[in-house]
């Protein structure tokens, strides 16, 4: 439907709303409101765990809810606030200072209100929040300076007894000459960027407010070496660059961009003449990493499975214990960390709630943390020690493709700055820097078989299941491949050790079931020919992804798509595209949306 609205107001809010609490419908929709007069409207990225107390307290004193979502609690309570305040001129940013005292959980809010006509407040804890500043005019500051308040608040009955003073003009942000600004509140500056680069990222607790064209940060002081204020950062992001171009989704824009994509990842970093490699964010607490006890790298879904695919090349180059972790399952076993242990946060997004909670249970126990995403300035990238940006460019579609294939090189990279003065690790750094070398032509190699592999998905596409199997350095690919088809296709895919199948998945193998298997020249490949025979016996059909020169695995195929062969730990890298690309084309071919699978989000920033 083509609708035109045309809006009188000059200041909107509204929020793609991924459903924690109740189902997708328009009542749970956003903004919440307070009451059927909309006196108070707010927008929430985020969970509120104590919604339910808040709730049972709010109908206790009469207020009647409409939805099931744990935001109209937010709407509600605010104005709970206001029509308990002492006095008539409270400030708005007051009430929501207020609100927050009583929130737990994460969030990041917008609020508006009829009570305050040309005014909005904005504030978060854990989930990120930034604003966008647009001026064609000299702005009064580069630096917003962040008027603190000392007095504490205690709860909901007490609520209204302190009163926040009003802010003055030298305290806020404005354009010179009382020529207009305008401000975009986001949880992501992909969202926009087409209207500015220069954006502020808000700490937790800061209650931003923009009223009459001004913007003004305020906090309650936590301690003395509290950041005065916060700088308007220039985000290098160019509209193009999360532009679709010739592609008909992002995700397929993403993957073909790959070549680019690891090349800048590695641009000024790896020098290909002395065989060094120096990540800059690292540097300096090398000497501390190379004492520690052990290294635990944790992650979510894909960006767990870049740490499981390097695993084995960070062992052997930094001679020290790996852990790899899912940071969920890391949090929920509560994992014995300590000082000499350095932590590692592997997230796209940098803003991924799980591996957030997994960083400050960290440093909680002071071991060093470093942070390896895509998104500077993301809560991430902040809370860590030390860290590498792994340059992907900004990466839009739902399923990761290019961060993947990114971070894994960031591993690899930091593996091997660590292992630099090893003496009998030499030959083996040179050989893997050699690979990191020919990379982006090889990955332009793999993506020349997308014909190949559109015609495979045409045969595949109306199966409802599909199994993929390897092992060793490519284990990684197959639970990578396998996450990728169901999060876009709906299929059914499980991603299988090759070394488990007799202890069970080869119960699944017939003649119907359709089986992947990823076999490489590596140090596996003799344990891989043994699955393939134990598929092969069963009368299985396995499609192999195997290197160009293999004829011993071709002739038990029933469909090969043939890869070029680079160092055995990097290889993961060129095997992992064919399967991006066989769940793109499964995807359309199925007619969903590739870009934005139900039911997903692209930064999940709730637990
Ligand atoms: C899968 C996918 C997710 C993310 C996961 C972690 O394609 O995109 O599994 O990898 O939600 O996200 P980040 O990397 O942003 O922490």
């Amino acid at each position: 439907m083509d609708l035109k609205v045309e809006f009188e107001t000059h200041f909107g809010i509204a929020h793609t709303r991924w459903a924690t609490h109740g189902v997708p419908n328009a009542v749970n929709s956003h903004p919440q409101r307070s009451d059927k007069g909309n006196e108070f409207v707010v927008i929430h990225n985020g969970i509120i765990t104590n919604y339910k107390d808040l709730r049972k307290f709010l109908e206790s004193k009469g207020y009647e809810f409409e939805s099931e979502t744990d935001t109209e609690t937010i709407a509600k309570l605010i104005k709970y606030v206001f029509d308990n305040r002492e006095t008539e001129d409270i400030t708005f940013s007051t009430l929501v200072e207020r609100v927050i005292q009583q929130l737990e959980g994460a969030f990041a809010l917008v609020f508006k209100s009829i009570h305050y006509p040309g005014e909005a407040v904005a504030t978060r804890r854990g989930s990120p929040l930034l604003i966008g500043v647009r001026s064609k005019y000299k702005l009064s500051t580069e630096q917003i300076p962040v008027l603190y308040r000392t007095r504490n608040i205690e709860n909901v009955k007490n609520i209204c007894k302190t009163r926040m003073k009003r802010l003055d003009s030298s305290t806020c942000l404005h354009a010179v000459g009382d020529k207009a600004v305008e401000f975009f509140f986001a949880s992501d500056a992909s969202a926009i960027i087409e209207h500015t680069n220069r954006v502020v990222f808000l700490e937790d607790d800061d209650i931003a407010a923009v009223a009459d064209g001004k913007l003004s940060i305020h906090r309650v002081k936590r301690s003395a070496s509290d950041d005065p204020s916060r700088a308007i950062q220039t985000l290098q992001m160019e509209l193009q660059q999360i532009m679709k171009g010739n592609f008909s989704a992002f995700m397929q824009k993403e993957i073909f961009e790959q070549p680019e994509s690891v090349f800048n990842t590695m641009r000024g970093r790896v020098n290909f003449e002395t065989n060094t490699v120096l990540l800059g964010g690292l540097k300096d607490h090398l000497k501390e990493i190379r004492r520690c006890r052990r290294l635990i790298v944790i992650g979510c879904g894909t960006s767990y499975h870049a740490a499981v695919a390097t695993r084995q090349v960070l062992e052997e180059l930094t001679e020290l214990p790996v852990m790899v972790e899912l940071a969920s399952d890391f949090l929920d076993r509560n994992t014995p960390v300590f000082r000499d242990d350095v932590c590692f946060f592997i997230s796209q997004s940098g803003e991924t709630a799980d591996t957030l909670l997994a960083l400050r249970y960290c440093k909680d126990r002071r071991a060093l943390t470093v942070g390896v995403t895509n998104t500077v300035g993301s809560s991430i990238s902040r809370e860590t020690d030390c860290g590498v940006h792994i340059n992907a460019g900004p990466e839009i579609g739902v399923a990761s493709t290019k961060a993947y294939t990114s971070q894994f090189i960031s591993l690899v990279m930091f593996g091997l700055m660590m292992s630099e003065d090893r003496i009998s690790l030499q030959n083996r750094r040179r050989e893997i820097i050699h690979g990191l070398r020919s990379l982006p032509e090889l990955i332009k190699e793999v993506l020349s078989l997308d014909e190949k592999i559109h015609d495979l998905a045409l045969e595949l596409y109306t199966q409802r299941s599909l199994l993929v199997m390897g092992r060793g350095y490519n284990y990684a690919t197959c639970l990578e491949g396998a996450l990728k088809i169901k999060e876009i296709t709906y299929m059914h895919s499980e991603g299988i050790l090759a070394g488990e199948l007799k202890h069970g998945p080869l119960a699944l193998i017939d003649k119907q079931m359709p089986v992947i298997m990823v076999i490489m020249k590596d140090p596996c490949f003799a344990k891989c020919q043994n699955a393939l025979q134990q598929v092969t016996a069963r009368q299985g059909r396995p499609i192999i992804l195997c290197s160009k020169d293999d004829t011993e695995s071709s002739k038990f195929a029933y469909k090969t798509i043939e890869l070029p062969h680079t160092v055995d730990c990097l290889q993961g890298i060129l095997s992992v595209i064919p399967l991006q690309l066989l769940s793109f084309h499964l995807a359309v071919l199925r007619g969903y949306d590739v870009d934005f699978p139900r039911n997903l989000a692209k930064s999940v920033t709730v637990e």
